[in-house]
């Protein structure tokens, strides 16, 4: 038979063939490996080698036309099998698929975020430093040598000691990036003022209860200027730079009162108190019935500390302060139990607004 009217033969046979399984079956028998087409492309190696060209290249047309012919007839199976099952089913793909469950930020970094962006726009610089410190830089730089009770006062996690290196430890506040900053100044020529944050996490070997945590977070904040000349640092300062504070991150006006406090890095220290938001000053149970809650622990920075920054502190003075940072999420949010922050109940944590700014 002439190869066009074999062609005409299997194109009708494929343009008949009543469902999928049936066209499998002729996809076998005319591409299998004894298939008719293919056994007609084959068939241009018994020819004289002058004929071969010409049949060649016709034989491949041909095998190409039918080719297309079946996957097109394929298509045409698979679109109408797709109807059927779009015809009988309950699916419709114009309906919005299902909400999928989207994280959101924690409460600690939405107060953070919140807290670096007033000090940023105050002037003040974001500072890292490392959560597994040195012994000096945690205690020792911040005037507190090994035989001093405040060590007690921080249950610390100390590391394993490795030959040469001295004793490490898990930071147990953020103030040992104090000196390491001055330090740093110091080296790129130091360039007063200085206003640095420090937000970090930080560990003690607590035993967890509704107020304590053995990670926690904090914010140290770090402020030092010439003695003489425009800026010099004052109370005055301190107090002022944390009522703006407040202010911000308790969304209210607030009253703050400053009680002395001890900390071996800092003369004088203070302990920051800030009206109760719960009862506005009148006596709860949050407050004591006292009216004022404690949050900020904060001083001048002491000589020693400023000497082992490598500063003169007859040149320069500063303030510091620490602040705790689920104690202000707690303020803020009314919560009651700070082992909330870290437990990982997906319920709390899905209570607090996606994106803070
Ligand atoms: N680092 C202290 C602590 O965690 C808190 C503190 C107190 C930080 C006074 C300061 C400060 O910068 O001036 O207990």
């Amino acid at each position: 038979m002439d190869m066009n009217a074999r062609r005409d033969q299997w194109l009708l046979a494929i343009a008949g063939a009543a469902d999928a399984a049936a066209l499998a079956e002729l996809d076998t028998r005319l591409f299998g490996s004894k298939g008719e087409v293919l056994d007609l492309v084959r068939t241009v190696t018994t020819l004289p080698k002058e004929e071969r060209p010409v049949f060649g290249k016709a034989a491949n047309a041909v095998k190409q036309e039918v080719e297309a012919a079946l996957a097109a007839r394929r298509e045409q199976f698979a679109q109408r099998a797709m109807q059927k099952d779009l015809d009988t089913s309950d699916f419709d793909p114009t309906e919005p698929g299902p909400k999928r469950p989207r994280g959101a930020l924690h409460p600690i970094t939405i107060v953070q975020n919140e807290l670096v962006d007033l000090f940023t726009s105050l002037g003040f610089q974001w500072q890292d430093g490392p959560e597994v410190e040195s012994e000096y830089f945690n205690f020792d730089a911040l005037n507190i040598p090994s035989d001093h009770p405040a060590r007690e006062s921080q249950d610390t996690f100390w590391l394993a000691e490795h030959a040469g290196l001295g004793k490490n430890l898990l930071r147990t506040h953020t103030s040992p990036v104090q000196v390491r900053t001055l330090q740093r100044a110091l080296r790129a020529g130091f360039n007063p003022p200085l206003k640095v944050i420090v937000p970090g996490r930080c560990f003690r070997s607590e035993t967890v209860d509704k107020s304590h945590e053995h990670t926690f977070y904090q914010m140290e904040g770090l402020v030092v200027d010439r003695v003489h000349g425009e800026h010099g640092i004052s109370t005055a300062n301190l107090i002022h730079t944390m009522k703006t504070c407040l202010r911000v991150i308790l969304e209210r006006d607030v009253q703050v009162r400053l009680r002395p406090g001890f900390f071996p890095f800092v003369e004088p220290g203070f302990e920051l108190d800030v009206n109760c938001p719960f009862c506005k000053g009148q006596g709860c149970s949050v407050c004591k019935q006292s009216g004022w809650i404690e949050v900020l622990p904060c001083g001048m920075v002491h000589p020693n500390v400023l000497r082992q920054g490598g500063l003169d502190p007859e040149e320069y003075t500063g303030f510091a302060f620490g602040m705790g940072l689920q104690r202000v999420v707690m303020l803020r949010y009314g919560i009651d139990d700070i082992r909330q922050f870290m437990g990982g109940d997906l319920r709390f944590l899905a209570q607090f607004p996606e994106v803070s700014r």
